[in-house]
């Protein structure tokens, strides 16, 4: 199956395009047999923008960023698809090119920073390493480095703080750090996974701001992973909509929300007060995802969708064309006003 990379938008020009992510495709090897965890995802990151991947707990947002980094765990492996950096095709490369890759043209952040840095060393020696390996800087300067990089990021006094250890640090200048230690190397994408979920809500809103100076400074591609649709609505220039490990809808922020184009994320809207007025009454999608192990052979989201009919039950749509730089993956996608 081969759905095309239906979010380029006709005013694109492809030296924007910093990784673009074609049908990939991840399963899961389970005790109780072999699950389809991303399935044939597509979506383009450009420089300078923000997309995001949004969609509820369990839709294969995180499994679709370990498997764009090399990070899988080994029940995990990519079965299809190709992942385009810098011209190379990192799926056919392989897991050390990808991992290596994944140290400098393409970073993570995680939403824990604090089991993500590592508690036995100063943060100096943990933001001097990507220097230290791929710059082959003396101790001396990769030291400096870090330095310049805490100050980078927003870090008061980097010159004595540099010998801390991380869990002297709050939870928002950890995540700082992990950040500085993400851009360390000017990557051309940056992964954000939940980045602020573990955050109180000021710390959060500083810490989206740096990220977005860091997409300005460095010409990044930010892919920012969330649940969060106030903080796509914000932060996000395109928006990825996932559903049970498929891509449902895809376009520009402000059109998607405006006018969905899938009853999925006409459902998500309308149970979130992103537009709706304070203490209006929200609606919730009734149900739940389905079980990894039983995905309907039609349409994913057939269970919980109120226009499904005997169509969507025989065949999967496709992620198809709706407008300029807009496509969903439904049958009946010109009816969503009406859900
Ligand atoms: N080790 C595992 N064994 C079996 N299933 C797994 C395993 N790890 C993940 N999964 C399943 O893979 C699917 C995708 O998980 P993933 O972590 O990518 O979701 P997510 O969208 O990041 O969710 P969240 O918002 O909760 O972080 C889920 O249905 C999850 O249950
Ligand atoms: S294809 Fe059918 S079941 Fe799926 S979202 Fe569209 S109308 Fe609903
Ligand atoms: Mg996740």
């Amino acid at each position: 199956m081969s759905a095309p990379a239906l979010d380029r938008s006709a005013a694109d020009t492809d030296d924007r395009v910093a990784l673009d992510v074609a049908d990939l495709t991840v399963d899961l090897r389970t005790p109780t047999g072999t699950v389809r965890a991303v399935d044939h995802v597509s979506f383009v990151a450009r420089r300078g923008e923000t997309l995001a991947l949004l969609g509820e707990s369990g839709c294969g947002k995180s499994m679709t960023a370990q498997a764009l980094v090399g990070l899988l765990e080994p029940i995990a492996s990519i079965t299809d698809g190709s992942v385009t950096l810098d011209d190379v095709d990192l799926v056919s490369a392989g897991d050390s090119t990808r991992r290596a890759m994944a140290g400098t043209e393409l970073a993570i952040v995680f939403q824990d920073a604090l089991t993500a840095l590592n508690p036995v060393y100063t943060v100096g020696t943990q933001l001097a390493e990507p220097f230290r390996i791929h710059r082959k800087m003396s101790k001396k300067q990769a030291r400096q480095e870090a330095i310049e990089l805490m100050r980078h990021v927003g870090i008061p006094e980097p010159e004595t703080r540099v010998d801390s250890y991380p869990h002297q640090f709050s939870g928002g200048m950890r995540q700082r750090l992990l950040i500085a230690m993400a851009v360390a190397l000017s990557p051309s994408v940056l992964l954000a996974d939940e980045p602020t979920t573990a955050l109180d809500v000021t710390v959060q809103a500083q810490i989206m701001a740096l990220l977005a100076r860091l997409r300005e400074e460095h010409d990044m591609a930010v892919i920012l992973i969330t649940h969060d649709l106030a903080l796509v609505a914000e932060q996000a220039d395109r928006v990825a909509i996932m559903y049970a490990g498929n891509v449902v809808e895809t376009g520009p922020v402000a059109e998607v929300f405006a006018n969905p184009r899938h009853p999925y994320t006409k459902g998500l809207l309308d149970s979130v007060p992103v537009s709706a007025e304070r203490g209006a009454d929200l609606k919730s999608i009734g149900g739940t995802p389905p079980d990894l192990h039983s995905i309907p052979s039609g349409c994913v989201y057939q269970a919980r969708c109120p226009l499904a009919r005997d169509l969507c039950v025989q065949q999967r749509p496709a992620l198809l064309s709706v407008g300029t730089g807009r496509a969903a993956a439904c049958h009946f996608s010109e009816e969503t006003s009406n859900v």
